[in-house]
């Protein structure tokens, strides 16, 4: 947090998908940039009631398994905002805390394989070597993704986006 609208603006697609509802902030910026449909989750169910009340498919629950549940209905391509976690530091996304290996997981394994776009974001909290597995674990798992990096208000590198929809 937080996206910003120079880098969303380059990956609008029909649909959103975003993990981490928290104040809505990256659901409005979707909604505004002219994406179709808009589905956010969060854990919590006060940030899930004010998503609801803004007219947004919001669910609340586990980020994993609420996309295990909700992707198979989900036709086309989307672009995702993987940001939901604890608001702890560091990032150690190799625990159970953190949803994001395992929400990649739910992705590869229910989502159609579309031409998705995959913007993870936080990286500047996340330790150099999870980093590093991580690359490691896109590429096995999307072995075509062409890996970018976006900065926003905080470093130059903090979006960490795998783009499936080839080279551009
Ligand atoms: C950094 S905030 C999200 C900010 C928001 N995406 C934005 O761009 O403004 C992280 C959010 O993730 C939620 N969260 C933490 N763990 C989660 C989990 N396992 N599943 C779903 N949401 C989770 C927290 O409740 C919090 O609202």
């Amino acid at each position: 947090m937080p996206i910003t609208r120079e880098m969303l603006s380059q990956y609008v697609q029909p649909t959103f998908v975003e993990s981490g509802t928290y104040q809505c902030e990256a659901v409005d910026l979707a909604r505004e940039l002219g994406f179709q449909t808009i589905h956010t989750i969060d854990i919590e169910p006060k940030h899930v009631d004010a998503a609801k009340a803004k007219g947004y498919n919001a669910y609340c629950g586990d980020s994993p398994a609420v996309l295990a549940k909700i992707l198979p209905g989900i036709e086309g391509q989307i672009t995702f905002w993987l940001d939901a976690h604890p608001f702890v530091k560091p990032m150690d996304i190799f625990h159970t805390h953190f949803p994001l290996m395992r929400e990649l997981r739910s992705i590869k394994k229910y989502a159609d394989p579309e031409k998705h776009v995959l913007l993870m974001d936080d990286m500047r909290i996340v330790p150099d070597l999870e980093k590093e597995l991580l690359l490691d674990w896109l590429d096995m798992l999307w072995p075509d993704g062409v890996v970018r990096w976006h900065g926003d208000r905080y470093c130059d590198d903090d979006i960490l986006c795998c783009d499936l929809r080839g080279e551009r």
